[in-house]
């Protein structure tokens, strides 16, 4: 497996509260609480690179020049469990646009399904940023990626909490070009498709279903 296209976000805080989140007697309320909290903080270095344009600006004491995002911003989450991480992002990005994509994994062939696709018409001349906490086998992150360039997006990062060396490899050979942002690498996964160690369902958890 490469890891080129793999940025993981081991900073101290959010292992903390990842750490947290991953603890099975964590309710919906907390867990919902821990996920939008890292996925603020993940923003910082996910969004490191994007470019930026002068703006003028009047202070209080004179005119001057500063620098702003040069590109409108649009955050995909993957239904369900990627909702979990959109109010945490917004609100470091407060004037993003949100798309949805509906994707689940079918349980008994871990094949994605795809069921809901609604995303801002420009979407194309957007940052884009897909966010979904858990990437295991990879089918759902590379049905929604695939999803997105239909729609003409080129510029695109895949934001998750939890990879599975597996969900890496499978994203990566199918989009070597989409950079790949976690805050945790997990062993493996387990017969039935979970991450091992992991959180759990993360849609389940956070919705308490
Ligand atoms: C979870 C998760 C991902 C997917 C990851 O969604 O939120 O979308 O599984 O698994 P994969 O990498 O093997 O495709 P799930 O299918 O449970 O749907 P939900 O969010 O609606 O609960
Ligand atoms: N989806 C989840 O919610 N958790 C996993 O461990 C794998 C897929």
């Amino acid at each position: 497996m490469s890891t080129a296209v793999v940025n993981l976000i081991d900073h101290p805080v959010i292992q903390t509260k990842l750490t947290e989140l991953r603890d099975f007697t964590a309710d919906h309320r907390k867990f919902r609480a821990l996920l939008n909290e890292i996925a603020s903080l993940m923003v910082y270095e996910v969004t490191r690179d994007w470019p930026t344009k002068p703006r003028p600006v009047q202070t209080p004491l004179e005119r001057t020049t500063g620098r702003v995002l040069a590109r409108q911003v649009t955050l995909v989450p993957i239904l369900r469990a990627g909702l979990g991480m959109a109010d945490g992002v917004l609100r470091l990005l407060p004037d993003a646009r949100l798309g949805h994509l509906g994707v689940y994994r079918d349980e008994k062939t871990l094949e994605p399904v795809s069921y809901y696709q609604k995303l801002p018409p420009d979407i194309a001349d957007t940052e884009v940023l897909l966010i979904d906490p858990m990437l295991a086998t990879g089918g759902s992150g590379s049905a929604a990626v695939s999803r997105l360039k239909q729609a003409g997006v080129t510029a695109m990062k895949f934001v998750c909490l939890v990879a599975a060396p597996e969900g890496i490899a499978a994203l990566h050979r199918q989009h070597p070009d989409v950079p790949i942002y976690c805050a945790a690498i997990d062993r493996q996964l387990n017969k039935k498709g979970y991450i091992m160690p992991g959180l759990g369902d993360a849609g389940d958890r956070l919705f308490g279903t």
